[in-house]
């Protein structure tokens, strides 16, 4: 049932607005973007969707239609995060109150086929669907790339998780059958069209749900601030690890840190050179010496950044044993969710069901397989 009708079944009047957004794919550069580096991501055929309509008092109604629940409250008394799905939306809310935006009450119907916790964003979709939402329904005017930080700063306040922009950009600005470079120092980004001719985009699904609530995300983010902190002692110029080099991680530095604190430097760096080199590879539509940067990227994430989980090392180990399968890496914050893989098109089956076997023998656990493209991010629905 679409969206309008389940809103209807549900408050038995129509909604005034309806808005999609997607979830995200990246093909690489991972936790480079607080760290205000390159990230290369799209958005993807599978998104939140949500239909609204104002309300004459405060109250907020809201129905999270695939987990059959509801949550109410008052839009004075939002407080802080419920610790449930309600908080992505409230979050935006919250943010909107915060920019003195005038909010009346409003139902609201949620559904999303954005798979949770594997590392496809579901939580931005919906953030950036129900920012895009409400910005229609009460006319408020904010731009897409408003919208962007909006949602990213619901997420970082609200929700608790001090996550970078990417997913939200990736939401809102997707396009159909491109990847967008996205430089997250300065928001300035390129589309370029992805030919990936014999391969498509798969992603396998660990079924291990990761949580970046669960603190090792922030905790990431923290030893990546301590590495800048040291860092700028010397080099001034260093605000982030945008602004570092290879150079800079000498002996000094090294005698300077923990070793997991350079690490976590060393794999932010290497990765936004991984992105550089791999985004010239794609154009010149070299799918497999781009595939051997996101081994690189899989082994940093892994060794250095230590975000990957035996599942992920599993599934990518296994990939490298196939050849029809150019590249294979961790995709997103990582403890869970899914590889992305280039796999041709002829062979993904057989080897859906040899990886299937596989990781039900290895690790007890089904494996769920999404064969994805680059599309159209946040927009509004229309119903005739
Ligand atoms: C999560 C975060 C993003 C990004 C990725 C890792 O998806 O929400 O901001 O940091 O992890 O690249």
């Amino acid at each position: 049932m679409d969206v309008r009708s389940l809103f209807i079944e549900k408050y038995g009047y129509a909604p005034q607005t309806m808005a999609k957004s997607p979830g995200r794919i990246n093909l690489i550069g991972e936790h480079t973007d607080y760290n205000l580096g390159f990230v290369l991501p799209a958005a993807i055929d599978k998104a939140a969707y949500v239909a609204i309509a104002k309300r004459e008092d405060q109250l907020i109604r809201l129905f999270a239609k695939d987990l059959g629940e509801h949550h109410e409250v008052e839009i004075n008394l939002l407080a802080t995060n419920p610790g449930h799905w309600s908080a992505y939306v409230l979050g935006v809310v919250d943010q909107l109150l915060k920019m003195g935006k005038q909010l009346s009450g409003f139902d609201l119907v949620l559904t999303c086929d954005v798979p949770t916790g594997a590392g496809m964003s579901s939580s931005a979709a919906v953030e950036c669907a129900t920012a895009f939402a409400l910005n229609e329904l009460f006319g408020f005017d904010l731009g897409r790339i408003d919208l962007v930080r909006l949602a990213q700063k619901a997420e970082n306040e609200f929700v608790g998780v001090k996550c970078g922009i990417m997913d939200m950009f990736a939401s809102v600005m997707g396009k159909d059958a491109q990847v967008i470079q996205l430089d997250c120092r300065d928001l300035s980004y390129q589309y370029f069209p992805l030919n990936l001719g014999d391969y498509k985009i798969v992603l396998f699904d660990t079924g291990v749900k990761h949580s970046l609530a669960g603190g090792e995300y922030n905790l990431r983010r923290q030893q990546c601030e301590q590495g800048v902190a040291v860092l700028k002692e010397r080099f001034p110029e260093v605000n982030s690890l945008r602004d570092a080099n290879l150079s800079m991680l000498d002996e000094q530095f090294r005698s300077a840190v923990s070793s997991t604190v350079y690490n976590r430097c060393l794999y932010v760096i290497e990765e936004n050179i991984r992105l550089e080199t791999g985004c010239k590879l794609l154009l010149q539509n070299d799918i497999h010496e781009f595939g051997k940067q996101m081994h690189g990227s899989h082994k940093g994430l892994s060794e250095l950044y230590e975000v990957s989980c035996k599942e992920l090392d599993f599934l990518v180990d296994l990939s490298k044993q196939e050849e029809a399968i150019a590249g294979a890496r961790m995709m997103g914050g990582g403890f869970g969710g899914c590889t992305i893989n280039l796999i041709e098109t002829s062979a993904i089956d057989g080897i859906y069901e040899r990886f299937s076997k596989a990781y039900q023998l290895a690790m007890g656990k089904e494996l769920n397989m999404y064969v994805t493209l680059p599309s159209e991010g946040s927009h509004l629905i229309k119903f005739d």
